[in-house]
Parts: structure tokens; C-alpha cells; sequence
């Protein structure tokens, strides 16, 4: 398998029009931190690059809402970015912003070179207009219920209940998310990025790792999951995507391009150029070439995102970048699955999340203790749960009891006996273990075993597997304990003070190995065990390689004769009050969203007139059919007691229509009458939903039949 030469890792650009929570953090910014902290450790050539992801239609709807400038809005959340990520350690070499100078004129660049080799198609089409807001309704300006699940809420590019990708015309019944009215449509041009004429090579590329026939990654690496969703998608059939928006905020299509006024660049077209634009902000500050990082065999791409990015990374920015041509392409995505908090997905609408500027306000003493946590759950490979008790017990018990533990009792035993000086040995004394009833020579059993577990640690993290490595680590201080517990130190240090050397020595290397190792995941411990080891601190430049390098060699970690400093507690309990305390403001959080903020926002206030312009009347549902090719529509016959009509109604994913004749239901009579598929809907029939989307008719008492009037 050919390895890169230097490494360049990317994060999802957060959007900034809404603050981190913890399921951001474990989906892709701390994998991505463990993987390049190592990477530095093994001295690799590595290049970790984020930044505000300032554009796209969910920011300025916000601002809409906020009644603010979007630029207030992506200041605010870029700068809680920063001091989030700051607060939890995540290592970039950069973070930059996709609002800068640089990374229009990138974006612009990009999209020029793609203008002049004829990628595009350039198409006119109709497309839903606001006559009220005067606007074109792209993307998240436009609602509707989602064709998929029946979500009421759905966006023109997303749902976000079932995460299915959408575009505007699939919505049923889109309205504005400005002004709520029904759109018209309009005609407009626009660029299209023909993806149907990158399915061969996209598929080739993805199912086998190879470009043109040539290796170009260990396919078998790439996660289950996410081979799975780039399976579907070409499986499915790719069709052109527009790479161009009618919107006031975004980088513009470059001017001198025909047609090009009022139009942006798609958000998912400008955002992934963010990786590189950072990249080019960090080569201008340290005097590299960015081509090296982009543009060179050498380079080994890896994207770090949640599912809810995959196509985005797997198929549409690796086209855009082999549709330019002189660009390398990721050699892998790890994506991760979803992190559930208390059982429950996380919402930032129901304010159901745990918000990483609040934890490290809060927590900034255990931040550590997050990124543990975090890591031991990481949905790698399925969704996974946070829980505060979870927390707790992670860290009472696997830090606190085992490593903590372990390296305390290894420190404390040091002073005791040999007033903290590493003791000289006799290589010739064997020591038990108890891994078998057999006595080891330590020399070839113990510290191999450390070493092949360090081994096993890499191999993991080059994986991608941090679960397991972590795991490794900890087998290692819970071996570690074992031995202590086995040989008994407290004791032996009467019978054989000789022997109770050896098993000190030996702990002692382990803590020594566990203090690089920890660096990764626990940064700050790491800093903190060196000190009180009274060895340098790590500077992230290859200090692991040369350790497992030393430790080939058959040297010891930490040499006889050096002198500890005073042993402290690494981590300390976690109490149950500040764990109740936290579930207390979870619900309490939830219940103020519940009271203050409807799920489903209200629809701008009517007066009497409105209303009463609406005639509702109470009905019996008296056939019901599918429709052809609308696997969402059900057509109804409608008894309204003075006369029958045909209604049709996107309730098909709901109900099985033999179960409906005689369903007494609730009509709007007076909706004016619209065709949809060839048919005539003369009519509306009243549905009611709740938050997990569950559809049912609202209907009149039981027995009423049909003809009453309700006001
Ligand atoms: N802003 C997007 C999100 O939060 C991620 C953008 S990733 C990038 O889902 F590649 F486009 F930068
Ligand atoms: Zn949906």
C-alpha cells in the first residue's frame, strides 16, 4: 500500500449560523484532532485545516429572523468557534473563514478554470419564486413536507428529520420560508456540474480505490457505512447539480462571466474550496507552496465529517475536483455516524444538546474528561449515546480507578522505596505476570507486551478505529495494575527487595509509555503526567516514533537513575451533585424551548377576516386510491354530504388507503382547486402532526357524519 508522503487532514467547516454541541465535536473535529495529534507523535508531515463555513442560505435566513446583518452572525459564530475549539484543544494548523478575500478569490479561481474547460452545462429552468420577497426561493428558502417521511418541515436541499438530500420540486405543498406564500416559477440559468458523466469513474474510484486502473487507496479501509451511502447514491443514478444560486450573499459568479449578475456559488461549491483557501492562508504564513499540499502525488487527503456530509465529500467535491484536473482526491472519508444525547437525537431547534462554549465555561478544569468520553463512545461505525451518568462513570472509573490509579500507586511506591529515583536492576531476575501461571523473564515478555500493545494502538489510529486505541491504552494501565496486584511490591519489598526493583522498573515504563501515548486523546493529562515525571513535555514532532524506536532497540523508556517528582491524583471523581445538576439544566433547557420556542414556528399572525374566510366542513372519506407515479399522493373520494370530490393528499407513505373509506375528516371546501398529476384536487383535507412526525387526520367527533360547518 503506498503511503503519502506528507498527510492533509481536513474538518467539516461548521456552518456559523448556530452554535457547536458535542455530537459536532465527536462527529468530526475530535477524531480528526486524536488522528493528527498521532500522526505528529509518529513525526509525519501532517497539515490539519478548518474554518467557518459563512455562507449558504442558512445564515441569512437567520439573520432574516435575527433582523441583523448576516456578517453580525458569522462574526458571532466565528468567534465562538474559536474559543470552542480553543477550549477543547482541537489542534488545527489553521482555522480560517470562508467569508475572506482569499478564499473568494480561491472559490472564484476554481470555478473559472471549471467555466473555461466546458464542465458546466448551463441551463435555463424554472424555479420557485417568492412575487412577495421579490426572490428566488433556493435551498433552505424554501419549505414543504418532505416526500420521504412526511416531515412538515422540510428545506428545498434537506430534510433534516430523516437526512434525506431533497431539491426544491420534490417538496409537497413548498412554501416560502420568507413570506410563507406559495411560490411561482420563474425561469432562471444556471451552472450544472453534470455528475451523471462522472459515474464511472466515481464508482470505479469508490468500490475499488482505483483511478484510470491505477491504485489509488486501500478501498477495504473506507468505513462500511459510508461505502454503503456512496453505493446508493451512484446506484441510484447521479444527475446534474446546479453549482449557482439566485442569492445576495455568498461569493459571487465570477462578473466577467455571462449571466453572472446576482448569481453565488452553491454553498456546498465554495465551502469545500474552504479546505483549500486555508490551506493557502497557512503556506502564505509559514512559506510553503500550497500546490505541494494539493496538487502532488505525495499528498494524502482525509476528510473528517458526519454522515450528513458523505455525498458532499464522497461524489460532489471529489467530481469538482477531478472535473479541474490537477487536484488529488481524498484516500479516505471517515465519516462518523450520530451521537444521541440521553437517548434522544440531538436538536438544536429543541435545544436537546450539550453546547461545547457551555462545557468549556463550565468544565474547563475536565475538558479532558469530554474528549475521553467522547472518544469511548465515538460513533465510528453507529450512532451512539452521550449520557451524563455514562460520563461519570467513564470517568470514576476508567480514569479515576484505572489509569489515574495505576500511575499514582507506581509514583507513590517509587518515593516510598527509593525516594523517586528509577532503581538500577538485575536483568537477570524474572519476575511473575499474571497474564499466565508462567514466570516471565520481563525482559522479553513484559515490555514486549507493552510494546505490541503500543504497536496495536498505531495500527488502530491509522485505521481510524480510536475506540479500539484507546481501548489499547487503557489495557495497558490495567495490565499494569494487574501486575502490581500479582506481585505484590508491599510485600515483596521485605522477602526480595531485589525482584520488588524489577516490578517498579517495569511499571514504571509503562506509565512513562502511557504518558505518550495519552497525548492524543488527553492532551492536558499528558502535560500533567510529564511534569510530575519531570520529563519534557511533548511537542507533537515525532516523539512516539522515537520511543517505540528506542524501545526496539531494547532500551527502557525511562533510564535508571532518573529522579520523579511528586505524585499527584492525574483525574479526580466526578461527584454526582454536578451530574445532577447537569441533567437538571437539561430538562429544564428543554421545557424553556418548549414553552418559548414551537418546534414548528408560528405562521405570522392573521385577523378575523382571514380566518373566517376559510370553510371547513366535516366529511366521510369514501374511496381512496393510489396514484400513479406519486408514491406520496393518495386520491380520496370525499362525501360532504351536499356533494362528493376528489381530493388528493400527500398521506401515502401514512396510510394504507383500503383502511380509509369511512374516515370522518375535517375539509378545507373552498381551497381553490389545483392539478396535480392530471388529476383535479377540489380541496384540502385537515392533518395534524407531531414532533416525531407522526401524520393523522383530525377528525370530527365520532358519529358526526358529514355536513356540519365548523368555525
Ligand atoms: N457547513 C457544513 C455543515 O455544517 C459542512 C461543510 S464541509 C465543507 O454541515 F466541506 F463544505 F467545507
Ligand atoms: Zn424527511
Amino acid at each position: 500500500m503506498y503511503q503519502a508522503k506528507r498527510i492533509l487532514v481536513t474538518s467539516a467547516l461548521p456552518y456559523a449560523n448556530g452554535p457547536l454541541h458535542i455530537g459536532h465535536l465527536s462527529g468530526a473535529y475530535l477524531p480528526a484532532d486524536i488522528y493528527v495529534r498521532f500522526q505528529r507523535l509518529m513525526d509525519r508531515e501532517i497539515l490539519y485545516v478548518c474554518g467557518s463555513d459563512e455562507h449558504g442560505a442558512a445564515i441569512t435566513l437567520r439573520a432574516a429572523q435575527e433582523g441583523i446583518e448576516p456578517q453580525e452572525i458569522i462574526d458571532k459564530y466565528h468567534g465562538m468557534f474559536q474559543e470552542a475549539f480553543e477550549g477543547m484543544d482541537i489542534s488545527f494548523d489553521i482555522y480560517h473563514r470562508t467569508s475572506s478575500d482569499l478564499h473568494r478569490e480561491t472559490s472564484q479561481e476554481f470555478f473559472r478554470a471549471l467555466a473555461a474547460e466546458d464542465v458546466f452545462d448551463k441551463r435555463e429552468s424554472e424555479q420557485y419564486y417568492d412575487e412577495e420577497a421579490d426572490k428566488f426561493l433556493a435551498d433552505r428558502y424554501i419549505k414543504g413536507t418532505c416526500p420521504r417521511c412526511g416531515h412538515p418541515d422540510a428545506y428545498g436541499d434537506q430534510c433534516e428529520n430523516c437526512g434525506s438530500t431533497l431539491s426544491p420540486d420534490e417538496l409537497i405543498d413548498a412554501v416560502s420560508a420568507i413570506s410563507g406564500a406559495t411560490p411561482v416559477k420563474r425561469k432562471t440559468t444556471h451552472w450544472y456540474l453534470p455528475l451523471d458523466r462522472y459515474e464511472k469513474w466515481l464508482g470505479e474510484w469508490i468500490e475499488r480505490g482505483t483511478i484510470d486502473g491505477r491504485e489509488h487507496h486501500d478501498a477495504s479501509q473506507w468505513k462500511n457505512h459510508v461505502l454503503g451511502q456512496c453505493k446508493s447514491w451512484i446506484e441510484g443514478g447521479l444527475h446534474a447539480r446546479a453549482m449557482t444560486r439566485d442569492l445576495n450573499w455568498g461569493v459571487p459568479v465570477p462578473p466577467e462571466l455571462e449571466g453572472s449578475e446576482g448569481k453565488k456559488l452553491y454553498v456546498w461549491m465554495d465551502a469545500p474550496i474552504g479546505y483549500i483557501s486555508a490551506t493557502k492562508q497557512w503556506c502564505i504564513d509559514h512559506e510553503q507552496d500550497w500546490k505541494d499540499w494539493w496538487q502532488s502525488e505525495d499528498t494524502g487527503l482525509v476528510h473528517f465529517i458526519g454522515k450528513d456530509n458523505i455525498v458532499f465529500h464522497c461524489i460532489i467535491f471529489p467530481a469538482i475536483l477531478r472535473a479541474h484536473g490537477d487536484y488529488v482526491l481524498p484516500q479516505n472519508v471517515p465519516a462518523n455516524q450520530f451521537l444521541n444525547l440521553e437517548g434522544e437525537k440531538l436538536s438544536t431547534s429543541r435545544n436537546w444538546a450539550i453546547w461545547v462554549n457551555d462545557y468549556v465555561r463550565d468544565w474547563s478544569e475536565h475538558t479532558d474528561e469530554l474528549r475521553f468520553y467522547l472518544a469511548k463512545n465515538m460513533p465510528e461505525q453507529r450512532d451512539s449515546d452521550f449520557a451524563w451518568k455514562g460520563f461519570q462513570d467513564a470517568n470514576n472509573n476508567e480514569l479515576v480507578n484505572n489509569l489515574a490509579n495505576f500511575i499514582h500507586r507506581v509514583m507513590v511506591l517509587s518515593h516510598k522505596y527509593y525516594d523517586g529515583i528509577l532503581p538500577e536492576i538485575n536483568e537477570d531476575i524474572d519476575i511473575a505476570g499474571p497474564r499466565t501461571d508462567d514466570e516471565y523473564a520481563f525482559h522479553d515478555s513484559e515490555l514486549l507486551f507493552l510494546f505490541d500493545q503500543m504497536h496495536q494502538y498505531c495500527a488502530h489510529v491509522r485505521e481510524y478505529k480510536l475506540r479500539e486505541a484507546l481501548q489499547d491504552l487503557l489495557s495497558i494501565s490495567s495490565y499494569g495494575n494487574q501486575l502490581l496486584q500479582f506481585n505484590e511490591p508491599w510485600k515483596l519489598i521485605k522477602e526480595d527487595p531485589e525482584k520488588t526493583k524489577v516490578v517498579l522498573h517495569l511499571a514504571m515504563q509503562y506509565v512513562v509509555a502511557l504518558s505518550v501515548l495519552m497525548r492524543p486523546f488527553l492532551p492536558r493529562a499528558s502535560d500533567r503526567l510529564r511534569d510530575m515525571l519531570q520529563v519534557d513535555r511533548l511537542s507533537d514532532s515525532g516523539e512516539l516514533l522515537r520511543l517505540l524506536d528506542h524501545m526496539a532497540e531494547g532500551e527502557h523508556p525511562m533510564s535508571s537513575g532518573h529522579a520523579i517528582g511528586e505524585a499527584k491524583h492525574l483525574f479526580s471523581r466526578i461527584e454526582d451533585e454536578r451530574i445532577e445538576a447537569e441533567m437538571e439544566k437539561l430538562k429544564a433547557s428543554q421545557n424553556d424551548a418548549s414553552i418559548s420556542v414551537p418546534a414548528v414556528a408560528i405562521k405570522p399572525e392573521i385577523n378575523f377576516d382571514d380566518f373566517s374566510k376559510i370553510d371547513i366542513r366535516t366529511a366521510t372519506i369514501t374511496a381512496a386510491t393510489t396514484v400513479p407515479k406519486a408514491d406520496k399522493l393518495l386520491q380520496l373520494k370525499v362525501d360532504l354530504g351536499y356533494e362528493q370530490r376528489t381530493i388528493l393528499s400527500g398521506i401515502a407513505q401514512h396510510f394504507d388507503p383500503v383502511d380509509l373509506p369511512g374516515t370522518e375528516v375535517l375539509v378545507v371546501a373552498n381551497l381553490a382547486p389545483r392539478k396535480m398529476r392530471g388529476v383535479m384536487s377540489e380541496g384540502m383535507i385537515l392533518m395534524a402532526e407531531n414532533e416525531d412526525g407522526k401524520l393523522d387526520f383530525v377528525s370530527p367527533r365520532e358519529g358526526w357524519g358529514k355536513g356540519y360547518v365548523v368555525s
